[in-house]
C-alpha cells in the first residue's frame, strides 16, 4: 500500500503548507495520547505498568512538543513568504493520525494490546514519512527522534502484555486487531456515506429545481421590455379592496 501511495505522499510531505498542517495535527494526536496514558497510569493497579505509562506519557508530550515546534517554524516561513508573494492558499486535506486510546475498555491487557498495535502502526507511518521527505532535513530529524521512542513503546507494550497475560496474549492481540479493523471500516463507510448522500442531494436538487427554473425562464421570455400600460384602474377600483 505504501509503495502505491508513495508519489502522493511525496507531493504532500514536500509541500510546506501541507507538511506544517500535518505536523500540527500529529502534535494534537500525540498530546491527546499523552493525556490518555496519564489516565491509564492512574487507573492501573500494577506498579510497573503505572511507572511505564507515566514514562510513555512523558514521551508522547515530548513528541507533541517536537511536532508543534516544527510545524510552527514552517508556518512562520510560510507567513513571511505570503507577505512577500501576496497570496498562497495553503489549506488542503492532510493525513490521518494514529488512533486515540480507550483507557476504560477491557483492562490492562486490552490496553497494552491496543497500544502495541497503535505504536507499531505509528512507527511504520513515521518511517514512511521520513523516507519520502527529501527537502526538509529538520522535519526528517524530528521523525527520526520520534521513531526511536515509538519503537521502544511498541516493544515494551508487547513485553508487558506477555508478562501480565502470557496465555491470552494472542487472543487479546487479535481482538485489538479486529477492533482496529472495525474502526477502519467505519471510517471508510462514513466517508463513502457522506459522498453518496452529497451526490444524491445534488441530483435531487437538480431534478426538483429544474422545472421551476425552466418555467421562470419561459415567463421571462414572454415579458415585454420597458414600462407597460395596464389599462384604466378606475374601472374596477370600487369593486375590490386592492
Ligand atoms: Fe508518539
Ligand atoms: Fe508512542
Amino acid at each position: 500500500m505504501h509503495t502505491l501511495l508513495r508519489p502522493i505522499h511525496r507531493r504532500i510531505w514536500n509541500n510546506d503548507a501541507l507538511r506544517a498542517r500535518n505536523l500540527m495535527r500529529f502534535a494534537q494526536t500525540e498530546a491527546a495520547g499523552g493525556h490518555d496514558l496519564v489516565r491509564a497510569a492512574e487507573m492501573t493497579a500494577d506498579a510497573t505498568l503505572r511507572r511505564l505509562f507515566m514514562f510513555h506519557a512523558k514521551d508522547e508530550h515530548h513528541h507533541a512538543d517536537l511536532f508543534r515546534r516544527r510545524g510552527a517554524a514552517i508556518l512562520r516561513t510560510l507567513q513571511t513568504r505570503a507577505h512577500r508573494e501576496a497570496g498562497g492558499e495553503w489549506m488542503a486535506p492532510g493525513e490521518r493520525g494514529f488512533d486515540d486510546l480507550h483507557v476504560h475498555d477491557g483492562g490492562d491487557a486490552a490496553l497494552l494490546a491496543f497500544l502495541h498495535l497503535s505504536e507499531k502502526s505509528a512507527a511504520s507511518e513515521f518511517a514512511f514519512y521520513r523516507d519520502v521527505l527529501t527537502a526538509d532535513c529538520a522535519t526528517r530529524a524530528v521523525f527520526e527522534e520520534v521513531l526511536d521512542d515509538e519503537r521502544f513503546h511498541m516493544n515494551y507494550t508487547l513485553a508487558q502484555l506477555t508478562r501480565i497475560a502470557p496465555r491470552r496474549r494472542r487472543w487479546v492481540l487479535w481482538r485489538a486487531r479486529l477492533s482496529r479493523l472495525w474502526k477502519g471500516y467505519l471510517r471508510v463507510a462514513l466517508a463513502i456515506g457522506g459522498l453518496v448522500s452529497g451526490v444524491a442531494l445534488i441530483l435531487i436538487y437538480a431534478v426538483a429545481a429544474a422545472p421551476f427554473a425552466l418555467a421562470a425562464k419561459a415567463a421571462e421570455r414572454r415579458e415585454k421590455l420597458g414600462w407597460q400600460t395596464i389599462g384604466d384602474p378606475s374601472a374596477s377600483a370600487m369593486t375590490r379592496q386592492y
